[in-house]
């Protein structure tokens, strides 16, 4: 049996930070939404198990989540299934664009769809943040509001959907490391003002990457002339999106990836 599913990207219409927990993690309040910036990947049921990928400098040994996916599985259902799996990459990495978390939950749905559908999705979703706290968010709706360390997910309903410009610069962040700099966090309400209905973008996370890598505000400051209403850090980096009306001019990025997106949504029973 063979099976292909996309995987998509996504991005955080805006992250409040609300503080340090015990355990290390971030008490987080973020609106995330998946985009059509999509892997692709297919599954096929084998004699063992293997991992290949399009891009060579990502790992395909059991550091990769989609392999965790894979074990995570297999331990919570009993079943002793073996699969091949093939990621052909378009996400960037170190982005802040959930690639990776995408390919997990992709690899949850895709084994539950080859082995009988015993699990809903509801279980998948849980099982799904003991490997990643982005990874609970794929298993909504496509737009949701995530509290928690990013694994209480509440799906709400579709936003206008949106043009958007993601510009990934050649340099990418390390999320544990954006964290780690950012400075004690102050809650002050600010999210609530979006659930209003109040488009308000912001992420707490810019702060702390700009301080990494100071070139980042520039590249968000250069957008912000090129006439985007928006442009904002997703995640915890490096990439940014632009909405509105601006010049997207590919000359002046040598480096960069650029994409062209609209926000996606799947329905309940199948997946993007
Ligand atoms: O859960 P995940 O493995 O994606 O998290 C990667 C790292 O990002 C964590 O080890 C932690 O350093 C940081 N993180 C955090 N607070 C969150 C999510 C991630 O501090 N809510």
């Amino acid at each position: 049996m063979e099976l292909t599913l996309i995987s998509p990207a996504k991005i955080n219409l805006f992250l409040k930070v609300l503080g340090k927990r015990a355990d290390g993690f971030h008490e987080l309040s973020s609106l995330f939404q998946t985009v059509d910036l999509c892997d692709k990947l297919t599954f096929q049921t084998h004699h063992e198990d293997s991992l290949t990928c399009t891009d060579s400098s990502i790992p395909t040994d059991n550091t990769n989540l989609v392999s965790k996916a894979v074990i995570l599985f297999r331990k919570k259902t009993g079943l002793n299934a073996l699969f091949k799996i093939h990621i052909e990459k378009n996400i960037p990495s170190q982005a802040g664009l959930g690639g990776g978390s995408s390919n997990a939950a992709t690899t949850l749905w895709a084994l539950n769809e080859m082995t009988g559908k015993k699990v809903t999705t509801e279980n998948l979703q849980i099982w799904s943040a003991e490997i990643g706290s982005d990874i609970p968010f794929f298993f909504s709706s496509g737009t949701a509001y995530c509290q928690g360390r990013g694994e209480k997910v509440t799906s709400i309903s579709a936003m206008k959907s949106k043009k958007l410009w993601i510009v990934k610069p050649q340099m990418g962040l390390s999320t544990p490391l954006v964290y780690k700099t950012l400075e004690a966090p102050l809650w002050d309400g600010t999210e609530h003002s979006w659930l209003n209905d109040r488009e308000n973008y912001f992420n707490d996370l810019e702060k702390p990457a700009f301080q990494l890598n100071p070139k980042l505000k520039e590249l968000k400051e250069f957008l912000l002339q090129k006439g985007f209403s928006t442009v904002l850090m997703s995640g915890s980096g490096s990439s940014f999106f632009c909405l509105g009306e601006g010049e997207m001019n590919y000359s002046c990025f040598d480096n960069h990836n650029i994409f062209k997106t609209n926000y996606i949504r799947r329905t309940e029973d199948s997946w993007f």
